[in-house]
């Protein structure tokens, strides 16, 4: 028996013009739901903010996990957590982190924090135990349908060994490229929750292919 892993689908890759449909078709296999914020200025693409997370909260009882690639997401922490955000992940690159993490926790939403690629993990260390969740980037924030970069792992191991040996019990999770190949990979490194765009709503039924993933993930067949 492997760890317990669990799947957040991206809806960055789902049909935006029929996002409820694409929400139920994946729901039966989702243990979270990503939703993807981009701000055309921390990353090079728009997608959606808290008018949509609101209607999907209305849609769909499931935690939707909001990481927030935004350059000032402590001006938008409140409207996303008025909207039904069940966490908000911040990027560390964007700085004020204590403030960002104290503004989250008073408004009680889940605090999570991301970390791009090429930012190192003695980056986000001094907040491992101030978070929630530990969002660890595995393609560059921005797009989704990008190659999986595996000098991320030893990251991913670093944040695994240090929230072990301090007896947390934050949520490693990763973000880019994850697939029924990539999958084991990140979670013998120690990650635990995957997201997964492409990889779901790209395929025919989006339920069974993060239940693939899921599968190959812990070496099941
Ligand atoms: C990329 C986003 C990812 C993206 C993943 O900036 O943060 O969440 O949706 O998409 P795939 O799984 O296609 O790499
Ligand atoms: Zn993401």
């Amino acid at each position: 028996m492997g760890p317990e892993v669990r799947i957040a689908p991206s809806i960055l890759a789902a049909d935006f013009a029929a996002l409820g449909s694409e929400i139920d078709r994946v729901a039966p296999a989702a243990d979270w739901l990503h939703v993807d914020v981009m701000d055309g200025h921390f990353v090079p693409n728009l997608t959606i903010g808290p008018p949509v997370v609101a209607a999907i909260r209305r849609h769909s009882d499931l935690y939707l996990d909001c990481h927030l690639m935004m350059s000032n997401p402590g001006d938008y922490l409140e409207a996303f957590c008025d909207a039904g955000a069940s966490s908000c992940s911040v990027h560390v690159e964007v700085g004020g982190t204590a403030e960002l993490i104290r503004a989250m926790r008073d408004l009680g939403v889940g605090v999570g924090l991301a970390v791009n690629p090429e930012t190192p993990f003695e980056a986000v260390e001094p907040w491992i135990g101030a978070v929630d969740l530990l969002l660890v980037m595995t393609v560059h924030p921005g797009f989704g349908g990008q190659r999986f970069m595996a000098e991320v792992l030893p990251k991913v191991e670093a944040a695994r060994r240090a929230i072990d040996e301090a007896g947390l019990e934050v949520v490693v999770e990763v973000d880019g490229g994850i697939d029924t190949t990539t999958a084991a990979s990140v979670v013998a490194a120690g990650a635990r929750m995957l997201v997964a765009g492409s990889a779901v709503f790209g395929a025919e039924d989006p339920a069974a292919a993060a239940g693939r993933i899921r599968r190959a993930a812990v070496g099941a067949p």
